[in-house]
């Protein structure tokens, strides 16, 4: 009984130590010390915690945009979020620096024409609003260099210190949303300029401050000697009344300057503000500066201010790949994932954040998947995966016979080539040109060839209606482009919140004044700044409607560039076309998304604000606003429209263009119901977007879609990015069960080589297309299978002894 009793604790016991040990001691990692930093920090302890624990090192943050890049590399899923900060910043940059200066295009008076501090606020809060990747965003002022209009009797003087922040606020416990989720539509709006001058730690500018790395980042800006050294920037406005002029100002520094005009600090815990792990792009703005001396010599460009847009450290992308081609630069978590090195190799996924298991386990070249596994080996199985499903699992079979890639080839049998033609059939009997686009299957090189062969010198070649594509053949460009629309959109929510919120009439009590209502110039700066800020954006506009901006019957700032990684852009009011019938009020979008917004406005988003602005213009400390609970609607990108691509022969920017447009809202004269007021639109060129051949749902509206040349049987489609508008932009990965047959650094066959030589089968030349097939993954090698030997063996004796008996 008790050897029973024995016999059954001892299995317990190593069922037990069994399940225990199953997970193996994993080494501490790079990730692992960050995690211990990133979560020793909170909101309770961050105060008193030491500068260094209030800091992640700056490799955490790899592959930082860099503007300098832009044109040559492709921007990656990974990575379109920090560009989006990256951009963001420059454009508030150019746009502050536009704004402060405009003062010299206009009459002198004895009198600000600076934003008050209402613009301030409602600009930083748009900026988080409208993106919702972006978590904060700021304007810090150097001490005595902030003017303002918001104080009765305030010229040639200045705020001690001023800078307007807006973070995203976790609303879920809050009264005013009933539903308790998170609307990630509540904004934090606060003057951080405004603190008791014995409270040092609060102020922003000195080392007190611990978290004021974007600060640091540019200023104090102390100018020495030579009074020239801030870049200049060239305008050439056309107003409505005809007139031209020039206008030069300084902004940050241009993008070929070293440094350029965008810094990043390394990842920072908000404390005591938002309380996350945030990382800031921080831009300068400049101004000329001591003003009003009436010697120009003694006042000279300097920075005074830096714009800072934030986001959560925890939402960018890191890459635990070992450190290769595409994993160059600093990078603290290089090398931390678990892929099995002998027979796969390791690639980034996007959209995982600062979390293990963003990577996937390819096979290496020369082995394949096991027939029973589908897809790659997901990073976040192998890094949960217990111990014995590790060693046992995850590894690649070594393929047995590899081919050498093929060196010379020939010409195709008549016979193999028209049964390729047939299946084709598109390459066979096509139309050239415009038309081609209207076949009921596209022969894509026809497509490409016209599209690519409209250009400014061809184009008045061309019917009128050959110029506007469908809406397909940009296909991608909502996603593509979206960076890019958020920021028109940003202007729509910015304009939409200041109609609604800043009332030009309302009387404070003191010193305080009301905002004035928003001034040419400041539109013209928003709309300028689109264009400088992001060199994807080739024209912006601000189309106001009918009587709708103050004092004009149509207003319509026009910015556009005629050439990338220039200091001159131009800005015109399209207003000056003012004849019935051709003013920009007739313009597609312009009318429908008017009509969209005639009536019903239930759909627009609803935002919050909890603002807390300075007591008086010395700071001192900060007060509530007076409305509360202060919200607004606006638009979201779904409210916005998108354009089929155009080619305007005789437009400013003679490309395809896209255009994005949203729109933006006010009250009525009545202040009662809400107007439609005008919209903000974007143009890129549509050539800068990636095509996708690859099949899809037949609901996708894809002018490509299923035009790639991949063997169908063995192997199957897909997209790379970053080609752009050209063919080949995908690959030919093997299906399950087949494997890649040819000895090559890669395991694909790349769809630019596989167009190419399909086109040499259409124009019978030499050609390999035939060979761009996987195998069937058949025994890798001749092996002994020792279970299946025995077994015969055991059975042939048997027989055997049975046969001798
Ligand atoms: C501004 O004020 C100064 C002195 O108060 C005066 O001399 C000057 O004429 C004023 N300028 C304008 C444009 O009003
Ligand atoms: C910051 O933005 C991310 C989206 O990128 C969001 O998931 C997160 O909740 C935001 N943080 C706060 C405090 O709202
Ligand atoms: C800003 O101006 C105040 C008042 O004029 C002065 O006391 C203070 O020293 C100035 N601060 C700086 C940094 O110049
Ligand atoms: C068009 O603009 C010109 C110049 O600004 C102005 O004289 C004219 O009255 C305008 N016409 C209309 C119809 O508004
Ligand atoms: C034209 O308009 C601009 C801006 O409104 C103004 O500064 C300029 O003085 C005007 N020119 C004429 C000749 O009216
Ligand atoms: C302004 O410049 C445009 C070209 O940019 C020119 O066509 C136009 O005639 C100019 N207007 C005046 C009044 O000089
Ligand atoms: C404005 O302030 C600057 C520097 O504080 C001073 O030099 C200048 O004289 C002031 N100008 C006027 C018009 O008061
Ligand atoms: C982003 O993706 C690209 C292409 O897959 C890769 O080269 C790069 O290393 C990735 N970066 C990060 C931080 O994951
Ligand atoms: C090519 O197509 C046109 C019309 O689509 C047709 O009339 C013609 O017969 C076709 N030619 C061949 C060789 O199939
Ligand atoms: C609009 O015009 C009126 C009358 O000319 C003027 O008093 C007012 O200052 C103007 N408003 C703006 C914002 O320019
Ligand atoms: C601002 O308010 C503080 C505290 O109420 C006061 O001491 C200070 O004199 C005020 N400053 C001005 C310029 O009124």
């Amino acid at each position: 009984m008790s050897i029973l009793w024995r016999c059954g604790a001892l299995i317990a016991l190593g069922i037990f130590v069994g399940v225990l040990a199953q997970y193996e001691w994993q080494p501490k990692d790079a990730f692992d010390e960050i995690k211990v930093k990133f979560d020793r920090a909170t909101a309770d302890n961050c105060p008193i915690l030491h500068v260094s624990d209030l800091f992640l090192p700056e490799e955490t943050v790899s592959h930082l945009p860099d503007i300098k890049e832009f044109d040559q590399n492709p921007i990656f899923p990974n990575r379109t979020a920090l560009l989006l900060l990256h951009n963001m910043a420059l454009t508030r940059g150019f746009f502050w620096s536009y704004v402060l200066q405009s003062r010299f295009i206009r009459p002198a008076i004895n009198d600000t024409y600076d934003p008050g501090m209402m613009y301030y606020f409602l600009s930083t809060v748009a900026d988080v609003s409208a993106n919702p990747s972006i978590n904060a965003s700021a304007v810090y002022f150097s001490p005595n260099t902030s003017f303002s209009s918001s104080y009765r009797g305030f010229f040639n003087k200045t705020f001690p210190r001023f800078a307007p922040r807006t973070f995203r606020l976790d609303d879920f416990n809050d009264p005013i949303h009933l539903h308790k989720i998170s609307t990630m539509n509540t904004f934090d709006v606060r003057d951080l300029g405004s603190f008791s001058p014995d409270s040092i730690s609060h102020d922003y500018t000195t080392d007190f401050y611990k978290i004021n790395e974007w600060y640091k980042a540019w200023l104090p800006d102390i100018v020495e000697n030579r009074h020239d050294t801030k870049t200049t920037y060239q305008v050439e406005i056309r107003y409505a009344n005809n007139t031209n002029e020039t206008f030069t100002f300084h902004g940050p520094p241009g993008a070929d300057e070293d440094p350029g005009p965008v810094r990043f600090t390394r990842p920072y815990f908000d404390c005591g503000r938002s309380n996350r792990w945030l990382v800031a792009a921080v831009v300068p703005i400049a101004d000329i500066y001591p003003r009003h001396t009436q010697f120009r010599h003694i006042e000279y460009p300097k920075y005074t201010a830096v714009s800072v847009i934030e986001m959560d450290f925890e939402r960018i992308d890191i890459n635990q790949c070992p450190k290769g081609e595409g994993n160059k630069g600093k990078n603290k978590f290089a090398d931390t994932a678990r892929c099995k090195k002998e027979t796969t190799e390791c690639e980034p996924l996007d959209g995982w954040g600062f979390r293990r298991g963003g990577y996937q386990c390819r096979c290496r070249p020369g082995f394949r998947l096991p027939s029973v596994v589908r897809r790659p080996f997901l990073g976040e199985i192998l890094e949960r995966a217990s111990d014995e499903q590790y060693y046992n699992g995850f590894d690649c079979k070594r393929i047995g016979w590899i081919h050498k890639t093929p060196i010379d080839w020939y010409r195709l049998p008549q016979y193999t080539r028209e049964r390729y033609l047939n299946h084709y059939y598109e390459y066979k009997n096509y139309t050239k040109g415009a038309t081609s686009l209207h076949s009921e299957k596209v022969n894509v090189n026809e497509v490409l060839n016209f599209i690519l062969g409209v250009t400014e010198n061809t184009c008045n070649n061309f019917h009128a209606q050959d110029l506007v594509l469908n809406g397909d053949v940009a296909f991608g460009a909502h996603k593509q482009f979206a960076n890019e629309a958020k920021m028109a959109l940003r202007l729509a929510n910015f304009i939409s919140a200041f109609l609604q919120i800043s009332d030009p009439l309302e009387v404070y009590s003191g010193k305080r004044v009301a905002d004035k209502p928003l001034t040419e110039d400041q539109m013209m700066g928003e709309t300028l700044s689109l264009v400088m800020g992001n060199s994807r954006i080739w024209t912006a506009a601000t189309y106001w409607d009918r009587s709708k901006f103050t004092n004009r019957t149509l207003f319509a700032p026009y910015a556009y560039k005629t050439q990338k990684n220039s200091r001159k852009f131009k800005l015109e009011d399209v207003a000056r076309i003012n004849k019935t019938g051709e003013d920009y009020t007739e313009l597609p979008y312009f009318k429908l998304l008017k009509q969209r917004w005639a009536a019903n406005f239930d759909s627009l988003e609803k935002y919050y604000m909890k603002m807390r602005i300075r007591h008086n213009e010395t700071g001192e400390h900060s007060q509530k606003y007076e409305h509360y609970p202060n919200f607004y609607h606006a638009a979201t990108m779904d409210h916005g429209f998108w354009t089929a691509p155009k080619f305007e022969c005789k437009g400013y920017v003679k490309k395809w263009l896209v255009t994005y447009a949203a729109p933006f809202f006010g009250f009525d004269s009545l202040k009662v119901k809400l107007e439609f007021k005008g919209i903000v639109a974007v143009s890129m060129n549509m050539l800068g977007l990636d095509i996708n051949q690859c099949p899809d749902d037949y609901y996708v509206p894809n002018a490509f879609k299923n035009t790639h040349k991949c063997d169908e049987k063995s192997s199957y489609c897909v997209p790379i990015q970053g080609r752009e508008y050209e063919l080949g932009g995908y690959k030919c990965e093997c299906l399950q069960g087949y494997e890649y047959p040819y000895e090559d650094p890669i395991t694909y066959f790349d769809g630019q080589l596989v167009e190419a030589e399909f086109l040499n089968i259409v124009n019978d030349e030499k050609s390999r297309y035939d060979t761009f097939k996987c195998r069937l993954a058949g025994a890798a090698a001749l092996r002994v299978e020792f279970t299946i030997l025995s077994v015969v063996l055991l059975l042939s004796w048997m027989l055997f002894r049975r046969w001798t008996r």
